[in-house]
């Protein structure tokens, strides 16, 4: 079975779809994989060799496979119709109108691409969800399936992705565990036969889980919503660390020891960003109030206040302690996409931190080696919620907001500047001369580090004004009212 011919087609060649697809196709040599997209810049770069996204490994192992058993095409109907798996892995944005709005899955990309896959199918298929979607949307794809068949039988399987950005490969290729959830019928299992043949030509079988289809939809977004949590737990816990003299990063190593608890995840930050996290935490919320569980909604939106509260922390901090303006003022950001090794901005913490700044009147100065500037310029003029609608529905910002000056180089960035913000943990700003960035600042010279990444007394010996979360006050800060 496992040499079995098996065509894959995954829809939608995002952060998940394209490095999930690459690495099956290194590891199953003889299965064929497609991975297709209605959008044909994004097609075109997966086909040249400017990927268009940035992951560490994975260059190498879409440069092995592409054109051997691994295809990008926008032909989504010929490869559909050709398979005998296919994955869905297109966006689910956040609703921004209607029922549920703010809160709610948009299904539109989905529903969209379940319809195609009735009107193109001619062969019995297994339809595999693969973007984290809510509770029972199986069961909803089910429906628009089979009532659209024609005779052919399909099989939902729930298989949800844990890899995180930045170490996506290294995930891809040793996951915790691989989730597959189906129906509990003969037709059902066989299906989650099928699929784990797949993974187990590099998964060890014990590792591969498989529950119902609901369990399945349901811990992916528990998991997020478990490490969301660690994070605005630890964060609510830096603030009560200024506030006493505690220091957040010995607090977090102590608490880590506790194998119950464990090490990982407890990194105080400016906040947590990323596509997963809030939109995945909004949705459980709008699932447990359709469910009459206001009680458990609440407890989850906590996760988000926290997590909004610490960003804004962050900016009032900045602007009380620079004499409480920041007008006209230059301030460096150093990092941009929401965390290190990623290009991806959705839902970065450096978005909120810099429109706070911007709508006190600051000038901002960003590098970040990763994202570009259009996609900076285009951050920072998007409404809420409007960034997960494909970027080809994306309307191109209209003006460009002339506060915001995009530099290629940390040591530019902070050229002149009052202060300096760092947003993401690119191990690069470990090792700059601050000794030169100070030199070249206006005095007095502040750092606010919201990532916990810089040597905090050795920057205090060179003469800057230090804030650093969840950290022992500088004296400079020490004397100022109390922020929230
Ligand atoms: C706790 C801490 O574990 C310990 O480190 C600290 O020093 C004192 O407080 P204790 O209260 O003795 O210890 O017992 P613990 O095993 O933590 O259980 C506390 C409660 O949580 C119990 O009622 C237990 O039944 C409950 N519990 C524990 C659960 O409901 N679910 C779990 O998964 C674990
Ligand atoms: C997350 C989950 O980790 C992954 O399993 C799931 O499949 C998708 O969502 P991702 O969003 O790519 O992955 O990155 P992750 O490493 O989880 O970081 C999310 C955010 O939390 C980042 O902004 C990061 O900087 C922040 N973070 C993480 C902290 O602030 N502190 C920490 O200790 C860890
Ligand atoms: P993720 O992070 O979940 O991978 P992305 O937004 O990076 O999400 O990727 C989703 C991709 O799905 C986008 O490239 C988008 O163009 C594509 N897409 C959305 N709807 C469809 C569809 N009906 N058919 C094909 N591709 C689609």
């Amino acid at each position: 079975m496992k040499d079995k011919m098996v065509k894959i087609c995954c829809i939608g060649a995002g952060y998940v779809g394209g490095p999930t697809m690459a690495v099956i196709a290194l590891k199953c040599p003889k299965i064929e994989v497609a991975v297709v997209d209605i959008s044909v810049p994004r097609i075109n770069a997966w086909n040249s060799d400017q990927l268009p996204i940035y992951e560490p490994g994975l260059e190498d192992v879409v440069k092995e496979c592409r054109g051997r058993n691994l295809f990008f095409s926008t032909d989504v109907e010929k490869h559909v119709f050709e398979a005998d798996i296919v994955f869905v892995s297109v966006n689910t944005p956040t609703k921004t109108r209607g029922l549920g709005a703010g809160k709610a899955a948009d299904l539109t990309y989905w529903e969209s691409a379940a319809r195609m896959i009735a009107d193109v199918s001619k062969s019995d298929k297994i339809v595999v969800e693969k973007s984290t979607v809510p509770v029972k949307t199986a069961e909803a794809i089910e429906k628009i399936l089979t009532h659209n068949s024609k005779g052919i039988k399909f099989q939902i399987l729930s298989n949800p992705e844990f890899l995180a950005e930045g170490t996506a490969i290294k995930d891809l290729f040793n996951p915790d565990r691989v989730l597959i959830g189906g129906r509990e019928t003969p037709e059902g299992q066989k299906a989650i036969q099928t699929l784990k043949e797949v993974y187990a030509h590099w998964v060890p079988e014990d590792q591969i889980l498989t529950t119902n289809l609901w369990s399945a939809e349901l811990s992916k977004l528990a998991a997020n919503a478990f490490l969301a949590q660690r994070i605005s737990s630890v964060n609510a816990m830096s603030a009560l660390c200024e506030a006493t003299g505690a220091d957040v990063t010995q607090v977090s190593f102590a608490v880590g020891k506790d194998s119950r608890i464990g090490p990982k995840f407890l990194n105080a930050s400016v906040g947590f960003g990323g596509s997963c996290f809030q939109k995945d935490i909004l949705n459980l919320v709008y699932i447990c109030e359709c469910n009459g569980l206001p009680e458990v909604a609440e407890y989850w939106k906590q996760v988000i206040k926290i997590n909004d509260y610490q960003k804004n922390r962050f900016v009032n901090r900045l602007v009380s302690s620079m004499f409480n303006t920041v007008a006209t003022k230059k301030i460096a950001i150093l990092g941009f996409a929401f965390k290190k090794d990623t290009g991806d901005t959705r839902e970065t913490p450096a978005i909120d931190v810099c429109k706070g700044l911007l709508g006190d009147k600051a000038r901002l100065s960003i590098y970040d080696p990763q994202v570009t500037e259009d996609q900076i310029q285009r951050d920072l003029s998007m409404k809420k919620f409007d960034w997960d609608h494909p970027l080809h529905l994306q309307p191109m910002s209209p003006t460009t907001v002339k506060q915001v000056g995009v530099v290629w180089d940390a040591y530019e960035a902070t050229k002149d500047a009052h202060g300096l913000c760092i947003l993401t943990e690119w191990d690069e700003f470990k090792k700059l001369d601050f000794q030169r960035i100070y030199d070249n600042m206006q005095k007095p010279a502040f750092v606010f580090d919201g990532r916990n990444i810089v040597n905090v007394d050795k920057l205090r010996e060179i003469g800057f004004i230090v804030y650093s979360i969840g950290k022992p006050l500088d004296a400079w800060l020490k004397d100022l009212p109390a922020v929230a």
